[in-house]
């Protein structure tokens, strides 16, 4: 996984989301006075849609792959991400998806936490704190309590943290209780092994 700095640009995801609707395709190419079939919009935008899952599966250079969304989780993810960028064939509300606890939990462990915390390796000791190491998420149900688990994520800086000048990982307000709860119930029902 990345540490440390952010790649210098990440591109917004929106136009690659929008490049797999035919009607913005075809409007986009009428804008720039291109003559366009309707075989051949819906051919481009088929391939916008085939690289955005592709990319969701397996991830790009610095993104990492998302292979444990299943069918109809990729479905409710992309419909919502075209709503977010005005995709005028994403009408009609969210989809929804039946998830278990545990599931709501992996999807928070492996979609966010995972993304800066190593799924093994060394907890939140002293000596590794000030190292600057970030505790693996397998340390997570072994020294902390859920309460613990939400007031770090949703509030910042705890603890050791907070005495030696304040954490560095950022606060997720748009987490419920509930869903950090999952996270920790899925940890440590289905601890990360090396
Ligand atoms: C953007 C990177 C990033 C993400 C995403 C992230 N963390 Fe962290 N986390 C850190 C860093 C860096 C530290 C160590 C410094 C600190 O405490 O801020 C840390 C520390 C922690 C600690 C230890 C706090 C302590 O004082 O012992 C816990 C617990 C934790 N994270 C939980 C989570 C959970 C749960 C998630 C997923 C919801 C998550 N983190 C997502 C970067 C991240």
């Amino acid at each position: 996984m990345r540490r440390g700095s952010a790649p210098p640009e990440i591109p917004s995801y929106l136009d690659a989301v929008r490049g797999s609707s035919a009607t913005l395709i075809r409007k986009r190419l009428e804008a720039r006075g291109t003559p366009v079939g309707a075989a051949f919009v819906a051919e481009l935008a088929a391939g916008g849609e085939k690289d955005l899952r592709d990319r969701l599966e397996h991830g790009g250079k610095q993104m990492p792959a998302f292979p444990h969304l299943a069918g109809p989780e990729v479905d409710a993810l992309l419909h919502y991400l075209k709503q977010q960028a005005g995709v005028p064939e994403a009408t009609g509300p969210d989809l929804e998806v039946d998830e278990s606890v545990a599931r709501v939990g992996e999807h928070l462990v492996k979609g966010t936490c995972h993304v800066c915390h190593d799924a093994t390796g060394p907890g939140s000791g002293h000596m590794m704190m000030m190292r600057g190491t970030i505790p693996s998420l397998a340390s997570f149900p072994e020294e902390k309590s859920p309460d613990d688990l939400i007031r770090k994520v949703r509030y910042g800086a705890s603890g050791m943290m907070g005495m030696m000048g304040g954490g560095r990982m950022p606060t997720f307000r748009y987490l419920t209780e509930e869903e950090i709860v999952a996270a920790y119930l899925y940890l440590a029902n289905y601890p990360p092994r090396p």
